[in-house]
């Protein structure tokens, strides 16, 4: 096993039904892996409640709350803002447009995408965003508000990272960058070092060997050996620079990095 600085899983669904039955173990896992920060985003209203109840009895585990495009058509202000105030949420998210699978409406995912800008930016909080076929359209929008943030689970082109970086947003690495095949790691060496983050989007998107099973947050190592690999840059350098890209982009403070 490949000895690994700190890690942070800036994006992994912890309160997904896929954890129900091991939680702490899996919470565990990840640690003795060197994974030993979360961040849970939401993508309605019960599965961002349970973000932050989760994100309550851990120490370097945090909570995103957020209706996600698919969810959109469900979306409810008034019990968003009613939770909002928590200690534990350091961003909005997971938010933005999704036109591959379109389980909300082309117009109320728009709709809901500005309105949880609006709130972000209105609270000074970081956005973590989800664009599936839909890149030029979410920018679009993003460019219409004073937000900063991430674009999660990113796949696309050398192109596509420029448009994200030219907005100042940073760009979500996770378990495509291990697929055989997959353009990502020559995409990713054009991206600055200071924009890029982690993530495994548990329990989605089972990085390389794994690839078939529930994906968790200990499986990040794999992301983070794979993206040392290709930068061709030591393990304590790279993993110093995301963490503190990280405590940067969502605001936090912690005595368990250093
Ligand atoms: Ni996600």
């Amino acid at each position: 096993m490949v000895k690994t600085p700190l890690l942070w899983d800036t994006h992994c669904h912890l309160q997904d039904k896929h954890f129900r039955d091991d939680l702490e173990e899996t919470i565990e896992r990840a640690k003795e892996m060197g994974v030993i920060g979360v961040i849970i985003p939401g993508w309605d209203y019960e599965s961002s409640v349970s973000a932050i109840e989760i994100s309550r009895r851990y120490e370097n585990i945090y909570a995103a709350v957020g209706f996600h495009p698919h969810d959109s058509k469900n979306y409810d202000e008034e019990k968003l803002l009613s939770i909002l105030d928590h200690e534990k949420i350091v961003a909005i998210g997971e938010i933005g447009l999704d036109f591959y699978r379109n389980l909300s409406p082309v117009e109320t995912q728009k709709t809901v995408f500005r309105r949880q800008l609006r709130i972000a930016e209105e609270r000074g909080l970081p956005v973590i965003i989800h664009t599936r076929e839909a890149l030029e359209q979410t920018v679009e929008i993003v460019k219409g508000f004073n937000v900063k943030g991430v674009f999660h689970a990113f796949t696309g082109s050398e192109e596509d990272a420029k448009e994200i970086l030219e907005l100042g947003f940073y760009v979500g690495i996770g378990g495509v960058l291990t697929f055989k095949n997959a353009r990502l790691p020559e995409v990713v060496k054009s991206i600055p070092l200071d924009r890029i983050l982690l993530e495994t989007d548990a329990p989605y998107i089972t990085p390389h060997p794994h690839r078939g099973k529930r994906n968790e947050p200990a499986y990040l190592v794999y992301v983070f050996n794979k993206l040392c690999d290709v930068l061709g840059l030591p393990h304590a350098e790279l993993g110093k620079i995301l963490i503190k890209n990280t405590l940067e982009v969502f605001r936090i403070e912690t005595e368990g990095t250093h």
